[in-house]
């Protein structure tokens, strides 16, 4: 790839695989994590999680650190993401989340007004968030395999923050977006800052990579995309520039907004699987690496299918070193832990980087 990045601070995985495809440079073999990996698709977690919420999980570093460590014991896969959620910042400050299980977040008062905005603090990491760095250095010192760091893009906060639940149509978030451009922009400023200090003390502590969650993204057209959400998103990529550390940016459905996906900043791009690879790459050029994209789908479907599919994702991509093997969205939670290990082991050895330097 033209451009490469890596300014920062030299980081003891700078020559392994997964951070070396971020970068599009040669690497042996085609690098695989799974998007949701830890989880409850995996009896062992089930096993360990405990009866109460997630957040109380994520507030145990012991336990945080097992469940991150346990699918990259169990599939080998070539990073490993930490076990957290995209709303912890919010909670932490004391906006009144939850995370009910088979829902997903909950807001007690879900944000309406401009009065809101006062209960969105700034986020002090080392004071409200100690146990997420705790997590990270606990991993760092374990793990063999780069460390993901992730944070929620504004969008996608905002879309619970605004709906108070999970939503499909966003009518609460488009309505306060398209009424009150002002009170939106306010929002999405503070919820930019809330993702730059978590992801930068997520990176302090130690993590290799970082990944921006815009799921819902692809609720918006282009122009909305453009107009209320990329300005905040790029806020938050171009202020980790600086660290060097290589930044994912994935959403789902985004199909019609892969170009200013990338032009917020990103060094890989997620791609759902609704996209081809290899027109993902034409239309983003070569200053980018993918990361996708096999339908979570089709490991429900079964073994056959999960590797058919991942040998088209495989042969899509055509050995171009600037690919991430992984779904096209998180593994779904009744998926079949040993189709992921078959997945896995026909992506590290089929799955070959052409010795062509491409830049
Ligand atoms: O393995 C990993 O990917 C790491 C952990 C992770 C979780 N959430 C753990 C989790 C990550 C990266 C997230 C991010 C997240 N959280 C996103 C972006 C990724 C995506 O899937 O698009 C979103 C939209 C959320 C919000 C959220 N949290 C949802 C929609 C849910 C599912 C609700 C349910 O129970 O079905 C959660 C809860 C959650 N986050 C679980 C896990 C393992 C399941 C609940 C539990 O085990 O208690």
């Amino acid at each position: 790839m033209a451009s490469v990045v890596g300014v920062g601070t030299p980081d003891r995985f700078d020559d392994h695989c997964f951070i070396r495809a971020c970068r599009g440079l040669p690497h042996e073999r085609v690098p695989v994590w799974f998007m949701r990996q830890a989880g409850r698709s995996l009896p062992e977690y089930r096993a360990i999680r405990g009866t109460g919420t997630i957040l109380d999980a994520i507030k145990n570093p012991d336990l945080s650190t097992e469940i991150t460590l346990q699918p990259v014991r169990r599939y080998g896969v070539d990073a490993a993401i930490l076990y957290s959620d995209i709303v912890v910042p919010a909670h932490a400050i004391g906006f009144g989340v939850t995370v009910t299980p088979g829902v997903g977040p909950e807001i007690e008062e879900p944000f309406r007004s401009a009065a809101d905005l006062d209960r969105l603090r700034p986020l002090d990491p080392v004071v409200d968030t100690p146990y997420v760095l705790e997590t990270v250095r606990q991993l760092v010192g374990e793990l063999d395999v780069p460390l993901i760091g992730f944070a929620g893009a504004p969008f996608t906060v905002a879309s619970y923050l605004i709906e108070g639940r999970p939503s499909r149509d966003y009518l609460n978030t488009k309505s306060l977006m398209l009424n009150d451009e002002h009170l939106w922009h306010s929002l999405m400023d503070r919820l930019a800052d809330l993702a730059v200090a978590s992801l930068t003390s997520q990176i302090d502590s130690g993590a290799s990579a970082v990944q921006l969650f815009d799921s819902w993204a692809g609720a918006l057209s282009a122009a909305q995309y453009q107009r209320y959400a990329a300005p905040h998103s790029q806020k938050v990529l171009s202020a980790i520039e600086s660290t060097g550390v290589p930044r994912i940016h994935f959403g789902v459905n985004t199909g019609e907004l892969l170009e200013l996906i990338k032009g917020v900043g990103a060094d890989v791009v997620g791609i759902d699987w609704r996209v081809q690879i290899d027109r993902a790459r034409l239309r983003l050029g070569d200053t980018v690496a993918l990361q996708g994209n096999l339908d979570p789908a089709a490991v429900i479907a079964g073994v056959d299918a999960a590797v058919s599919g991942t040998r088209e994702v495989l042969a899509l991509n055509a050995g171009h070193p600037g690919h991430i093997f992984n779904l096209g969205h998180g593994v779904l939670p009744s998926s079949d832990p040993d189709v992921l290990s078959e997945v896995v082991r026909v992506v590290h050895t089929e799955g070959a980087v052409g010795s062509a330097d491409p830049t």
